[in-house]
């Protein structure tokens, strides 16, 4: 078995091997779907073929950008297009590609990779933990009343006031690059939010809005005119299915809710990508209107430099924590002080004695912010040695907001 990197050249054998991996045929895009492979970097892919020449997996990788806790913007590599031969799996194909996967992200200066997985079961033996979340909110129309608090915002922190921008309705194929340009400029202050490259949406690679496939877009202006939020939808059967919410600060999230929940004609709207800490039902009078479905992992992060990674994020609580951290995987091993003094860290090794020890994978779960290192320990993940521990390590690594990723790939 050869693990080799692909070309252009072998675009179609890659195309062709991952869509018998997963038991499809290559089709032409249907409304919903971009053609995904038009974004595909042939020359960050990897084939493995067997004695014979015979190609038998898949794995490969785009260039991505990721926003941290702190607005700290890193590149990073987002696996995708993970796939083995049905004849040719449990033989370890997938394991010797994550190898040579993770040495090639090193290779290049990174210090972490994410992935979507499409089974819970595969990643965590590879160091992936799944470190952001997503749910779908259903809002029944005659339930979504909103009784927004007076607004009492200053300069440094506007309420989610009254708005003082417009909303102009749009076709998808109307929209020229506004969409781009909003959307890269939300992700940049979300945590957990990645980069989406110009050729994604140039040649409408991915799910809508990304792909161009017919909907109805509210592009909200500020007072300004300047574009400062969207929310992608379409209308069936008397319901509004939203399929991302792009906004640049919350009263534009608000504004862009107010206009999906009033409208005519519907009886109910779906909001099919929101995070965990999404405000919208405490702004409405009935607290309980939205039914929250669909709850699921998204993104999964794999730490390949541990004081690069900690140092790198911003951080919110002071505090000084010894991580005992196993890598099972990469046969690595190590034990940092890691200490948070105004938002900064320092991570350096030390022969202290662990107040957390963790996998690398746990680790990545609670990296961004989403998952609570209590939560591990409870779960018996995380080992803490001493009581308190958790409930530090828990303010320690809080983030601003809830981390959460719309992209996918
Ligand atoms: C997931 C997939 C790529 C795994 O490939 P593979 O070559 O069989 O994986 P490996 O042989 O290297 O497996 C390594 C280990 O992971 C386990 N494993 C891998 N995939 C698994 C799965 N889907 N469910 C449970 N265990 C799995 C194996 O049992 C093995 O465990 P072991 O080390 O204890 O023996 C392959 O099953 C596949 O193509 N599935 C369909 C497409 C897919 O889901 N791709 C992932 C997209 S995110």
């Amino acid at each position: 078995m050869e693990i080799r990197p692909t070309t252009d050249q072998d675009l179609d054998v890659y195309v062709d091997t991952l869509h018998a991996a997963f038991g499809l045929f290559p089709e032409t895009p249907t409304d919903g779907g971009g053609l995904w492979w038009s974004a595909t970097e042939m020359d960050r892919n990897l084939l493995a073929v067997t004695a014979d020449g015979r190609p038998v997996g898949t794995a490969g990788a785009y260039t991505f950008e990721l926003t941290l806790p702190g607005e700290a913007i890193v590149p990073t590599s987002g696996v995708t297009g993970v796939g083995v031969l049905p004849s040719h799996r449990r033989q370890g194909v997938l394991t010797a590609m994550m190898r040579r996967q993770l040495a090639g992200f090193r290779a290049r200066g990174e210090f972490l990779s994410v992935l979507l997985a499409s089974e819970a079961v595969i990643y965590r033996r590879f160091g992936y933990g799944p470190a952001t979340y997503t749910q779908r909110l259903t809002v029944p129309r005659h339930r979504a009343a909103f009784a927004l608090p007076r607004a009492r915002g200053t300069a440094d922190t506007p309420a989610a006031g009254p708005d003082t921008g417009s909303i102009e309705l749009l076709r998808r194929a109307e929209c020229g690059e506004i969409l781009e340009t909003v959307y890269d400029r939300y992700r940049r202050t979300q945590p957990g939010a990645l980069s989406r490259p110009h050729r994604w949406w140039a040649s409408g690679a991915g799910r809508p809005p990304v792909s161009s496939a017919s909907r109805y877009v509210a592009v909200h202006r500020d007072a300004g005119g300047v574009p400062d939020g969207y929310a992608c939808y379409s209308l069936a059967d008397g319901t509004l299915t939203v399929d991302e919410t792009i906004a640049t600060d919350d009263a534009v999230a608000t504004a862009l809710a107010r206009f999906a929940l009033e409208h005519d004609l519907v009886s109910q709207v779906v909001f099919k990508h929101v995070p965990s800490d999404h405000p919208l039902r405490w702004q409405l009078v009935d607290f309980n209107a939205g039914e929250r479905s669909s709850s699921t992992d998204w993104l999964w992060v794999r730490l390949l430099d541990v004081p690069r990674a900690l140092t790198s994020r911003g951080w919110f609580v002071d505090g000084e924590l010894v991580l005992d951290v196993d890598d099972p995987f990469l046969g690595e091993h190590g034990r940092y002080l890691l200490t948070v003094r105004d938002g900064k860290a320092e991570c350096v090794p030390t022969d202290r004695e662990p107040d957390l020890s963790l996998d690398v994978s746990d680790l990545g779960s609670v990296y961004l912010g989403g998952t609570t290192p209590s939560t591990l320990v409870r779960a018996g993940h995380i080992r803490a040695h001493r009581p308190g521990a958790a409930a530090l390590a828990d303010a320690l690594f809080s983030a601003e907001r809830a981390p959460h990723c719309l992209h996918w790939f």
